[in-house]
């Protein structure tokens, strides 16, 4: 089977659909691969380093699109590539489908089988051809950059012979997966990072990225079934405006990534936030080819607003690394689909079927929704005004009310039991249901942040029930004599002992991901 990758004929798409590495994986899988001359080299790959890969160069478009069975690509193809293609060609490339229904039309009528990879479902087994995932990690890190770049001062404090330098302050709107990578940029360069965003199950991931979560005083959770966020109300967005009024004078970057899937970006920064901005301050906005998230950006520019706030629309790509995990990303769907030697289109499966977009001339569009997060039903609740503070006073005494319901629970048992057992069994079983019951409460209330350190602890204790176990076996002269103590420590010993070899693996497992 032949795989193609045309070169990229829009301006500003500096990338490209394959790297001279995954032209050797995507041998690997058995497929034969044609380059058009010059693709690879606004990301700094050159035509020989794709021959010494083992690809075949071609000069036109037209060869790849006329003769290949899969074509490769990056940005949605504009109608003159479209009328190049044949019936029956198998695309993978951006097609924004809610927003290009002429170009789905136009493909269906060519009988190509089109593949949106921006529609690829957001679940855990199609992370690895997640290139919203993929592109939207860099275009956050790199809006960091660019901002600092912009802003012209240090992102971290700095207390120097020569003076003390406060650190920026950058508020970073929207925490999808390019919130969460610019907090972390922001926050590793020494920035005081603050981040919003609508969904409130965010709250802990950024906390986590070392950032302040930022609430307006109205009740409504902006998380659906589909893990996006939904529209908000008038009252919500009103409310939001405000905090970042206030917030607007105060800080010194803000990076807004808001997004509504199939929509335009929302309207969130007016021109009354940044005149209210200082002088020297910097907006990056990434949802600037949507629309932009504030009312003054200019797509594909980078501008100075007259009372000198410099406005970001426009964004380095990072084309050479970007390339490398886009064409990872094609790689990992070309695996799922069978290779060259397996090679189906399975309707059946949940990711091909959802991201297929035409299909045998017909447009398969919208598909059937597929649940990202086990969204709790009242995720969309509706707008209430109570405010945040008395709810969560409600819910800390509902729990405490639960709390003292199970304890009278366990302490009538507890009694009724005593009843009838011997006070030597009762002592060690008293023990044993409290300790039972206070590890519970301790480590389900744990925040997942913190899940490290409660490793640690879980494996003291196993270092404890260990040597319990062995002292219980060394105690007995003969094992036979009490052959239940015997096997319920060795079961102890056993279990304790897979937790420690367990926490040590995971453990190592975490501080490989941290060596460079
Ligand atoms: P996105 O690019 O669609 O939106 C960015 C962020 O903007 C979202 O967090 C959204 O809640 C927020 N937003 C929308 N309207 C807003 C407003 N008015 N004010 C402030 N913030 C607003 O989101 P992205 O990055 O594509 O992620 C969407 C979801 O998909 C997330 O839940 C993410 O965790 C999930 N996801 C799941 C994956 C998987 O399981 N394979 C992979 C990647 C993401």
């Amino acid at each position: 089977m032949k795989v193609g990758i045309p070169s990229e004929i829009f301006p500003n798409e500096l990338r490209v659909a394959a790297t001279p590495k995954t032209v050797k994986r995507l041998q690997k899988q058995g497929f034969e691969v044609y380059i058009q001359r010059h693709a690879g080299a606004k990301a700094n790959f050159s035509d020989k380093e794709f021959e010494d890969a083992g690809a075949k160069l071609v000069g036109t478009a037209a060869e790849i699109y006329g003769q290949c069975d899969i074509v490769l690509k990056v940005k949605e193809p504009a109608m003159t590539e479209v009328d190049l293609m044949h019936e029956g060609l198998v695309l993978l490339s951006y097609l924004w489908p809610a927003q290009n229904p002429a170009l789905l039309q136009k493909l269906a009528e060519k009988k190509v089988n089109a593949i949106a990879m921006d529609a690829i479902p957001r679940i855990s087994r199609a992370q690895k051809m997640d290139v919203l995932s993929s592109m939207a990690n860099i275009a956050g890190y790199r809006a960091v950059i660019e901002g600092s770049y912009h802003f012209g001062r240090f992102l971290n404090g700095q207390i120097t012979a020569a003076g003390k330098v406060e650190p920026a302050k950058v508020l970073v709107i929207g925490a999808g997966v390019a919130g969460l990578a610019a907090i972390g940029a922001a926050n590793s360069l020494g920035a005081i990072v603050r981040a919003f965003d609508t969904r409130k199950e965010v709250a802990e991931q950024i906390e986590s990225m070392g950032a302040q979560f930022l609430t307006v005083n109205i009740n409504e959770d902006g998380a659906t079934a589909s893990g996006y966020s939904k529209e908000m109300s008038k009252e919500f967005i009103e409310a939001e405006m405000k905090l970042f009024l206030e917030q607007a004078t105060e800080v010194d970057i803000i990076i807004t990534t808001a997004q509504i899937p199939g929509k335009s970006a929302p309207k969130l920064i007016l021109d009354y936030h940044v005149a209210a901005m200082k002088p020297g301050s910097v907006i990056v906005d990434l949802a600037a080819s949507s629309g932009g998230n504030c009312v003054l950006t200019k797509d594909g520019e980078v501008f100075t607003t007259d009372n000198g706030v410099t406005i970001v629309g426009k964004l380095n790509q990072l084309p050479n690394q970007a390339s490398q995990l886009y064409g990872n990303n094609l790689c990992h769907l070309l695996d799922d689909m069978g290779k060259a030697e397996k090679f189906n289109i399975n309707m059946e499966d949940a990711v091909v079927s959802r991201a297929m977009v035409t299909y045998n001339g017909k447009i398969n569009w919208p598909p059937q929704p597929l649940p990202v997060t086990a969204a709790k039903s009242n995720a969309t609740a509706n707008v209430t005004t109570e405010d945040p503070k008395v709810t969560e006073q409600k819910n800390a005494k509902k729990q405490a009310a639960s709390m003292l319901i199970r304890l009278l629970v366990i302490g009538g048992l507890l009694g009724i039991l005593g009843q009838f057992a011997p006070s030597e069994f009762m002592q060690h079983f008293t023990v044993f249901v409290l300790s039972v019951f206070v590890g519970w409460q301790v480590i389900w209330n744990v925040s997942h942040s913190l899940h490290t350190p409660l490793m640690a602890v879980t494996n003291a204790i196993s270092g404890i029930i260990v040597v319990g176990g062995l002292v219980q076996i060394g105690s007995m002269a003969n094992a036979s004599d009490n052959l239940p103590i015997t096997i319920l420590a060795s079961v102890a010993i056993l279990v304790a002992s897979i937790n420690i070899v367990g926490g040590f693996v995971v453990t190592h497992r975490m501080l490989k991901m941290f060596k460079k």
